[in-house]
Formats: structure tokens, sequence, C-alpha cells
């Protein structure tokens, strides 16, 4: 697949299963996230590899998270506690900031963005499937602290990975008129 067809025609499937990018493709797949653009070359982009038992493991801290929050949580508590299971590998794209008097804390957050874009472009274009999902945990800070991330972090993104259980549709065309415009409009 090329580059500008890779582009285009990701999309998030609706179920993901194994297998799971190996450790070495998952090392091309983070290569490709080191290639996003960094204001300061700050590097802030971080990510967290779970499979296997530890995505169990994972399960515990978001329904031990949802709990704290939540404590009438009731049934949504087990639906937390499997999330982690949806998908065979799940990479947290977190965010280190570094304070800086130059580099805003927003651009450290973005430039991590498009690290994460960049993991879901290169796992559609070497045949996998990903899917970027945040919700109240990503802003937990006892989820922050299991993972071991530090108070002043952020979590991008959960990205679940695998393979699509189905052909994926292709995605609905936007117009284009929408969200481009030309300036000075004369
Ligand atoms: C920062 C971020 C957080 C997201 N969090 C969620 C989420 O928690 N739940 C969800 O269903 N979709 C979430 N999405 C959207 C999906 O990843 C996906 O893009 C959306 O369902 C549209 O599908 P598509 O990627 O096939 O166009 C998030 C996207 C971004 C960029």
């Amino acid at each position: 697949m090329d580059a500008y067809e890779a582009l285009v025609t990701r999309v998030s499937p609706k179920e993901l299963g194994e297998p799971a990018p190996d450790d070495a493709t998952l090392c091309k797949i983070v290569a490709a996230a080191l290639r996003a653009p960094d204001h300061g070359r700050l590097r802030p982009w971080r990510f967290i590899a779970i499979r296997g038992e530890g995505r169990k493991r994972l399960g515990g801290v978001l329904a031990a998270a949802l709990n704290r929050r939540d404590p009438n949580a009731g049934a949504e508590l087990e639906r937390e506690r499997q999330k982690p299971l949806r998908a065979p590998l799940v990479l947290v794209a977190a965010v280190h900031i570094t304070p800086s008097p130059k580099i805003p804390r927003v651009e450290q957050i973005l430039a991590a963005g498009a690290a994460a874009q960049n993991i879901l472009l290169a796992c559609h274009a070497l045949g996998y499937g990903a899917v970027w999902k945040t919700g109240a945990a990503a802003y937990d800070a006892s989820v922050k602290e299991a993972l071991g991330l530090e108070a002043a972090d952020e979590i991008a993104g959960f990205l679940y990975i695998g393979t699509p259980a189905a052909a994926p549709k292709a995605p609905a065309p936007l117009d284009l008129a929408g969200f481009l415009k030309v300036w000075p409009d004369e």
C-alpha cells in the first residue's frame, strides 16, 4: 500500500483479534511514531505495550479507578475491567511534558498526538488495525500512577491494536468544502 492510500483508507475497525504485531513489527510501528514533528526535539511521546495477562492487570487498574471515581458504578465496573481484552495489544500513548519557556505544553501534546496518529497509520499500512480510545480513565491520576507515569504526564490514548475481524468498510467521504477555505475570499 502506498503512503497516500494508507492516509485516505485508515479506519477504526469495529473488532480486533489475533494476531497483534509481534515485538519486531511493533518496533517498526513505533519507529514511525518517532518521525512525528516535534518542536524543540523534546521527544514528548512515550509508549507502553501491554499484551496477554498484562491486559487483565490493566483491566483491574481501570476498574479500581472507576470504582474510586464512582462508587455506584455497578455493572459498569465489569465492562471497564474487560476493556483491555478488546484487542490483543494495548499500546498506551503517553506524553511526558518537559517544562519549557519556549515550547508550550499544548505543543508537546500535539507532537505526541501526531506520533500516536503515525502508530495508527503504520498499523494500517502493515495490515493491522488500530483504534484510539480515551475515556475518563485516560485522565485519572491513579491510572497514570499504576502505569509508571508522572503526575504531570498525560495519557493521549489507549491504542487498541490487532487484526481487523472483518474487511473494513470504506470511510464515508466528507465534503471538503466544509473544512477547506481559501483566504482572502475574493
Ligand atoms: C484523542 C481521541 C480520543 C478518542 N477517544 C475515543 C473513545 O474514548 N471512544 C470512542 O468510541 N472513540 C474515541 N475516539 C474516536 C475513534 O478513535 C475513531 O476515530 C472514531 O470512532 C471514528 O472512526 P474512524 O477512525 O474510522 O474515522 C477518539 C479519537 C481521538 C483522536
